[in-house]
């Protein structure tokens, strides 16, 4: 099969488009043939080499964390899929590949893919619709009348954020250029601050959580917009010791993210408020819930683009230049090129 893929770390490296054999098929796994797949930062961090520690991945590697397409055959043990079911996921680490005209998925981490999207759609949802799931419903318990601060309303992991979180029945507030104003007011952010033109730390306050994706500054700051007993949320780091533990890094990779985390760690128990870090986890269950919101109409996919499988690289520097407007996604289905 033809597949991008890595073949070095190295910042702005371009994935090789060759040809490799399709995947292994494990007894639990379902084989998914590509329609479509979606860009994430992840993607580029990962070529970069700035998740070695976190997710030490042995190359050569197909990148790629977000698929939707159908099934062509299943292992032994699995009984709720069966070739030709259209599907979706976000496929576990250390099993990543989606940038490839098939991938092998958990069963658990797969689901039907909403009925009333295309490929394309349901492409552009998983990872980014999972995050906000396992930071605002896990991590927040986020309920109506809450206040949350959502930064980046107009990305890939907002434009879902901002929607679950109005469904969830909270007041939305979140940063954006002024260009992408009438987007996010459309996806229902309710307190809108052009993060060009104003600090958001003097426009907010009272809230009762904060996810946080963007640098260790606007971290810092987002520690003033919550009330005693609110929780900050961070995406983009940095890693907490509570993680190291999780994902089992070894000693001096905890010591690490206690190093790296401490500033923040202490800054927020002095205002009483709670840091976590999270980072994602591939589920089919919550990602059946997910489906029920889009296939009730209650959320919908934002995509800025779409490209052509051959032009991945140029897909992946899209999203790289952080100027996206929701979700980038690669058709692979319809490739061209032989
Ligand atoms: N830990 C996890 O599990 C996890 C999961 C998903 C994502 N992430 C991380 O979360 C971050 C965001 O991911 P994403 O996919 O949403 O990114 P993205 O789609 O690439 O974000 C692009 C958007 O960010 C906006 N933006 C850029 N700078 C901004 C700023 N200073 N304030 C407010 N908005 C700004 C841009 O709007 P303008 O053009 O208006 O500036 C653009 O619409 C990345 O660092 C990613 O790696 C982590």
């Amino acid at each position: 099969m033809k597949a991008f893929v890595l073949c070095r770390y190295g910042k702005k490296r371009e994935l090789r488009l060759t040809d490799v054999p399709a995947p292994d098929l494990r007894d639990d796994e379902v084989l998914v043939q590509v329609h479509a797949a979606s860009v994430n930062q992840l993607d580029s961090k990962i070529r970069d080499g700035e998740f070695k520690l976190i997710l030490p991945y042995r190359l050569p590697l197909i990148l790629g964390h977000d698929v939707a397409g159908e099934v062509v055959k299943v292992g032994a043990h699995v009984q709720q899929f069966k070739p030709g079911d259209k599907v979706y996921a976000r496929p576990d680490d250390f099993r990543i590949g989606t940038f490839a005209e098939f991938v092998a998925v958990k069963a658990s981490s797969l689901a039907p893919k909403p009925k009333n999207l295309t490929m394309e759609e349901a492409a552009s949802i998983p990872l980014v619709a999972l995050t906000a799931w396992q930071a605002l419903v896990e991590k927040a318990n986020l309920k109506k009348g809450h206040k949350v601060f959502i930064q980046a309303g107009s990305g890939g992991v907002g434009t879902f954020a901002v929607q679950l979180a109005k469904h969830l029945g909270a007041t939305v507030a979140t940063t954006t250029s002024a260009g992408n104003a009438a987007l996010v007011k459309s996806l229902g952010a309710d307190v809108i601050v052009d993060y060009k033109t104003q600090d958001f730390e003097g426009v907010l306050h009272d809230y009762d959580v904060v996810l946080n994706s963007q640098d260790a500054k606007t971290l810092e700051k987002s520690l003033s917009v919550l009330k005693p007993g609110g929780k900050l949320i961070s995406i983009s780091g940095p890693p907490d010791p509570a993680f190291g533990k999780q994902i089992g890094a070894p000693a001096f990779v905890r010591l690490a993210m206690r190093l790296l985390s401490s500033r923040v760690r202490r800054n927020a128990m002095r205002r009483g408020v709670d840091y976590s870090f999270l980072f994602m986890k591939a589920s089919g269950s919550q990602l059946r819930e997910i489906t029920r919101l889009f296939e009730a109409g209650v959320v919908r996919p934002v995509i800025d683009r779409v490209f052509p499988f051959e032009s991945t690289n140029e897909a992946l520097a899209y999203v790289e230049a952080g100027r996206a407007k929701g979700k980038v996604v690669i058709n692979i289905k319809s490739r061209t090129f032989q």
